[in-house]
């Protein structure tokens, strides 16, 4: 591992099952083996990279919220209802790296990991999603690294949104720099479904039978949300064609 790439591998080599003595011996020995200037320069370089991903955040979130000017002006309503945008926290990036089996460092984490800067633009009527969508990769400074469509090719538990990793630039002092972020585009109905499913997620330990039965209500409310997804969508252009 290089060491000034390193950013916590202290953290990263404690277990749960190490006793306070071996985690007491790998602090010390982390601490003869790395400087505290390499560690301190590690630390600098993880906080500039984050504050790249902010600045990609803004440029992104600006983008959105100019199309939604425009638009509101053309056509006297907004397509978009809601921004939300975070940024990956360093417990979540170091469990991504360790799910995927990745080295603990920063290039790693730049050149690996999609979803660091995020941002979810809620909107309202799918329309809307894709026409945004083709606006913000029509831009000529955006370049589209990935495209996952979950609304026309739901996942198994009924999860609907489509997802967009484009790399955007961001201009700093003295240096233009690519950054990746990953936009989330849905509607009031998926975000409403996602929200709810996410928190019925993390109650753990529930029998298999409970799982299955709740997979398929589950499975079912976003059937019944994506119909009313469509509906409105319909009202809405046989009001439009008046
Ligand atoms: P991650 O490792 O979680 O980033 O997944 P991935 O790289 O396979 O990407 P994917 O595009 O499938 O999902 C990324 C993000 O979409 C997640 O972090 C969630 O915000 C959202 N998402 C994906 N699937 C689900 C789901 O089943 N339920 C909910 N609530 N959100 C989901
Ligand atoms: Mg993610």
């Amino acid at each position: 591992m290089d060491k000034k790439d390193t950013f916590n591998p202290i953290i990263g080599s404690l277990t749960n099952d190490d006793s306070s003595a071996a985690m007491a011996q790998k602090i010390v020995r982390f601490f003869k083996e790395n400087s505290l200037a390499e560690m301190k320069e590690s630390l600098e370089k993880l906080k500039s990279l984050m504050s790249c991903y902010q600045c990609a955040l803004l440029e992104v979130e600006t983008k959105f919220r100019v199309l939604n000017e425009q638009f509101s002006l053309q056509h006297e309503r907004n397509p978009i209802e809601m921004i939300k945008t975070r940024i990956k926290s360093p417990e979540s990036i170091q469990e991504k790296l360790v799910r995927r089996s990745l080295p603990m460092n920063i290039n790693s984490i730049e050149s690996e990991i999609y979803d660091i800067a995020g941002i979810r633009v809620i909107c309202s009527f799918i329309d809307d999603i894709y026409m945004l969508a083709d606006c913000l990769l029509s831009q000529d400074d955006i370049t589209l690294i990935a495209r996952k469509d979950y609304i026309k090719n739901p996942k198994e538990n009924g999860y609907r949104s489509l997802h967009l990793v484009v790399e955007v630039p961001i201009f700093l002092q003295n240096e233009k720099r690519l950054m990746k972020v990953e936009v989330q585009l849905r509607t009031i109905a998926m975000e409403f479904w996602a929200n709810l499913e996410h928190k019925l997620r993390y109650k753990k330990n529930l029998p298999d039978d409970i799982l299955s039965l709740t997979a398929s209500e589950l499975s079912q409310c976003a059937d019944m949300s994506a119909e009313l997804d469509i509906k409105m969508q319909n009202v809405k252009n046989i009001i439009e064609k008046m």
